[in-house]
């Protein structure tokens, strides 16, 4: 059985080969799947507005829906660390409003850290979090709560300008006391440079190998979807091995080949065939 890694694991893996690799996840089933494979972190995202929700973004997704997520993946998977994502809303009224949200997802969900979106201007929420005994994951990059002011989903830091803030916002939130820090949706260059020169781990998502960990959403992985963001591999096809399935069971329901003898229960009753 593996064994639960810890924030000062993570903080260890700077520069190691053998590092730690994160899938999002956001229900008991698979959330058991995952804690019996080699993964070692989960992150309850609020990419749960798009995978389990059928919203177009991240930003309807609420505290409430955090924490009803993050409990039911906590209770699958006791052997992995796990990460409560906290939604748009919930850390930018006031620093005390942020550490509010952050203790109901740490106490409610029973996660063993948050993740917030932005770089140096959320320094100060971060160290206000982390000062308040939650250990704390960054995100910066292309982050989806503020699609909105990027014009889209759109790969940031693409200038020598757009990488320096970058990199200013990771060594902000490093020294802020956040123990990661993701990277999404940047050029790999530019990954590496911050991976190389900022003082904290750092976790890709469409940034590059470069990265000491990486992120992937699970039905992107698992090819549940058609199509995926060009940095996604799919390492399975569930999209058509469910739909095959779900087929066959159709068809052989019609056929009356399904329940066969096996997947019946079976009684002898004396005079079954006089029923009134
Ligand atoms: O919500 C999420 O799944 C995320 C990952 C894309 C890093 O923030």
């Amino acid at each position: 059985m593996k064994k639960k890694i810890t924030v000062p694991d993570i903080l260890a893996c700077k520069g190691k080969n053998k590092v730690p690799t994160m899938i999002t996840c956001y229900d008991y089933t698979n959330a058991k799947l995952v804690d019996e494979s080699d993964i070692d972190m989960i992150l309850v995202g609020d990419s749960m507005g798009m995978t389990m929700m059928g919203y177009n973004g991240t930003v309807g997704v609420t505290l409430d829906d955090i924490i009803y997520h993050t409990k039911h993946v906590v209770a699958g998977a006791p052997n992995t660390f796990v990460i409560g994502d906290m939604p748009f809303g919930s850390y930018n009224v006031s620093i005390e409003d942020a550490i509010r949200s952050a203790n109901r997802i740490f106490m409610e969900g029973g996660c063993d850290c948050v993740k917030l979106e932005g770089g140096t201007e959320v320094a100060p929420i971060i160290k206000a979090i982390v000062n308040a005994g939650i250990p704390v994951c960054g995100h910066i990059g292309l982050t989806p709560q503020t699609v909105a002011m990027m014009g889209g989903f759109k790969v940031q830091g693409k200038s020598l300008e757009a990488a320096q803030e970058l990199l200013d916002s990771a060594r902000a939130i490093a020294e802020a006391g956040a123990f990661m820090v993701v990277l999404e949706g940047i050029p790999a260059v530019v990954a590496n440079a911050i991976t190389e020169k900022a003082n904290i781990p750092t976790v890709g998502i469409g940034a590059g190998a470069g990265c000491d960990m990486q992120v992937l959403v699970a039905q992107d992985l698992l090819g549940m979807n058609e199509w995926v963001p060009k940095f996604v591999k799919k390492y399975v096809d569930l999209h058509s091995i469910v739909i095959g399935a779900y087929n066959e069971y159709v068809k052989e329901s019609n056929e009356r080949v399904f329940p066969s003898e096996p997947y019946q229960y079976n009684a002898k009753i004396e005079g079954i065939e006089n029923l009134k």
